[in-house]
């Protein structure tokens, strides 16, 4: 890696303790404290909560130290700042890379006008496991989804040049497989095989890198044995050297300190020898006693190794242009969303809804008599997970609909909470029975979903089931918006409701934006990132998943008559003997890449530009194109999402089933009559 003359020179006049410094991110809210740390030494802290304290903290690296360093401000900017935008898996449904880049600029300026250089995000961890909290926050089920929202999002932090004002370095994470704990349990362990490893969880990252990304973190998790914060093999061979990784490996949250638990270092210097021997630049947590660092020495530590560590600090802060101006104008600090910032966010979670059923109940015709129900009627909770206090809040949906239907009689009844008892469900039954619509708001709170939030039951929690089955036997049309953070099991209700809108967790503007997806101000065109399943004994369950060698045709239990199916396929396997569960159908309730819209396309036949293409062709970087006519066919403007999968039909390993390669989502104009 080539270094700048002012990186030479600082490695050559900085301190054994004063580089250990530059490797560690601290959590210390308070001001005085996180000053006296950066007096002492730490290259990096989390943001102190505004403009004003950041410059505080500047001032003194600058000012107060030996070598006037100044210090990365680090921040978990996940789905915006003060802006919420849409969570992150919900972003992925919108099939709209640009609209991901957009929203991540956004979250970029307001955390940089504010001090922030330093982002965690994006996460671009392959989730194929609902039950996982962190599904939420990363892009779903798919390889090519996942890695082209990924570079979307770095765009749109980084932009052009991270010295901007309204840029900041994004981290990659969780490196690697993270996506893949056993059981769906948060921090668990991980045994992924080469084979899926590279065709699966490290690909997003390849392509993340490729765009730029200024830092990755590692994961928590082991794999095949070796926790990540100490594995030289993926951080150091595959990372760094075959990929030519040049930026800032940092560690997740006391990752090197989990390392004892994890049983393979004995005690916290160990754990800090082997974490660097294994490629780690920045140890992330709390600042280690006089003590513990000065076991720290260059006997323990490989000084060559931990040059090149600081060296990657150092070469992010002169990226960032933080030698040469570390402050922010105070009084730019973006602290409330901008009119323009909202109508971003506000599209944004209508365009990522994604439409799961709907018999023509939606989009709603003014129908004079409306119930409004669920837990979700009258709550502000739709930030969704990930986002701190300081965040813009919501408005409620209750709300949103008395101010854009005025002239309806709207009854509000929200009858259940989410995780109570409480029972109101007789009263919105009987309030049901004269209107001509019922709308149930129903879902997950925010912190059912994100780290730490794993879930062994994918039903909506507490009595929500009941009260859309019981709504709906009234035989008024129900429509049900769910906001959620995670693929549900729907299975108990979904053939009792007239549509359903799939909303997530919206942000900051999810009420004006579900409300303009139920008035038809607005299309719920998203598609489902990750497949919803019929049962969580399902899980996991994903569409791309390898073919077996022995594929079910039907599912369920055999009655006499599919007994007669009899002998098929070309060896003769009875259908009883086919990978499948007796008591389920075959496939998910709703697969990856499902979702319709208010308006209604044909699709034309194909056209392939090359009907073979030689692999070195390829390898030049020639492409084969697809061109397929889309039409219109409805009498409204409407997105279609074009999906171009690919399926390898005999090859040297058991390939998956199809996998997405191209997508485009694009508004259709009607046909003229
Ligand atoms: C732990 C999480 O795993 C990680 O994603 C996050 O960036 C850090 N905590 C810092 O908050």
């Amino acid at each position: 890696m080539s270094q700048s003359r002012r990186i030479r020179m600082l490695l050559d006049e900085l301190s054994w303790a004063e580089k250990l410094g530059q490797l560690q991110i601290v959590f210390r809210p308070d001001l005085h404290d996180a000053e006296q740390l950066v007096r002492d030494g730490i290259g990096s802290v989390f943001w102190p909560r505004s403009a004003a304290a950041t410059n505080a903290l500047q001032r003194v690296a600058v000012e107060e130290t030996r070598l006037g360093i100044p210090v990365l401000v680090g921040l978990d900017v996940i789905h915006g700042h003060r802006t919420i935008a849409p969570v992150p898996l919900a972003q992925a449904a919108s099939f709209d890379p640009s609209v991901v880049r957009d929203l991540a600029r956004l979250a970029a300026a307001e955390a940089r006008s504010a001090g922030v250089t330093w982002t965690f995000s994006p996460m671009v961890d392959v989730s194929r496991d609902p039950r996982w909290g962190r599904v939420v926050e990363g892009y779903g089920e798919d390889v090519h989804l996942t890695a082209e929202m990924g570079r979307a999002m770095v765009r749109g932090y980084q932009g052009e040049t991270l010295a901007a004002s309204d840029a900041i370095a994004a981290t990659a994470k969780h490196f690697v497989a993270y996506g893949q704990p056993e059981g769906g349990r948060d921090y668990n362990t991980v045994d992924a095989s080469e084979h899926r490893l590279r065709n699966v969880h490290l690909e997003p990252f390849r392509a993340v890198v490729d765009e730029g990304a200024a830092s990755v973190m590692a994961a928590f998790n082991t794999v095949g044995g070796r926790p990540m914060h100490a594995n030289r093999r993926l951080l150091t061979d595959v990372l760094k050297s075959e990929w030519g990784f040049g930026g800032v490996i940092v560690g997740d949250a006391d990752g090197v300190r989990n390392l004892i638990p994890h049983g393979v270092a004995g005690d916290l210097a160990e754990a800090v020898r082997v974490a660097c021997v294994a490629g780690l630049d920045v140890e992330m947590g709390g600042a280690p006693s006089d003590a513990q660092a000065a076991e720290l020495g260059p006997d323990r530590l490989d000084p060559a190794r931990v040059d090149d560590a600081v060296a990657r600090v150092l070469a992010l802060k002169e990226a960032l242009g933080l030698f040469d101006d570390p402050f922010v104008p105070e009084g730019d600090e973006r602290t409330e969303p901008t009119e323009d910032a909202r109508r971003l966010v506000r599209t944004a979670a209508a365009r990522s809804s994604v439409l799961l059923t709907n018999d023509g109940t939606l989009p709603l015709s003014n129908p004079p008599r409306v119930l409004v129900t669920g837990p979700y009627a009258e709550s502000t909770d739709h930030l969704g997970a990930w986002t701190q206090s300081f965040a813009a809040g919501a408005r409620s949906i209750a709300d949103e609909l008395r101010s854009r239907m005025p002239r309806t009689d709207l009854r509000v009844i929200p009858a259940v909470g989410f995780l109570d008892g409480h029972d109101g469900i007789p009263d919105a039954v009987a309030a049901a029975r004269d209107r001509d619509v019922v709308l149930v708001f129903a879902g997950e709170p925010s912190t059912l979903s994100g780290e730490a939030a794993s879930r062994s039951d994918l039903r909506l929690p507490g009595r929500q089931e009941e009260l859309i089955r019981q709504v709906a036997a009234t035989g008024v049309p129900v429509v049900v918006v769910l906001e959620n953070g995670r693929p549900l099991v729907v299975a108990d209700w979904i053939d009792d409701a007239a549509a359903v809108v799939e909303a997530w967790h919206g942000g900051t503007e999810a009420a004006a934006a579900i409300v303009d997806v139920l008035l038809g101000d607005a299309e719920p065109a998203g598609r489902l990132p990750m497949s919803f399943p019929r049962s969580v004994g399902q899980v996991p369950i994903h569409y791309a998943h390898e073919s077996t060698g022995r594929p079910a045709t039907t599912g369920g239990m055999l009655t006499e008559a599919s007994v007669d199916i009899g002998l098929h396929g070309p060896d003769n396997v009875h259908e009883q003997y086919t990978s499948k569960y007796l008591d389920l159908e075959l496939g998910p309730q709703f697969a990856f890449g499902h979702g319709s819209g208010y308006a209604a396309f044909t699709h034309g036949t194909p056209r392939v530009s090359h009907g073979e293409i030689p692999l070195e062709a390829l390898e030049r970087g020639e492409t084969v194109g697809i061109d397929v006519v889309v039409t219109n066919t409805s009498d409204r403007s409407g997105d279609e999402v074009v999906q171009a999968y690919l399926e390898d039909v005999v090859s040297s390993v058991a390939p998956p089933v199809r996998r997405l390669v191209a997508f485009e989502r694009r508004t259709i104009e009607p046909e003229a009559p």
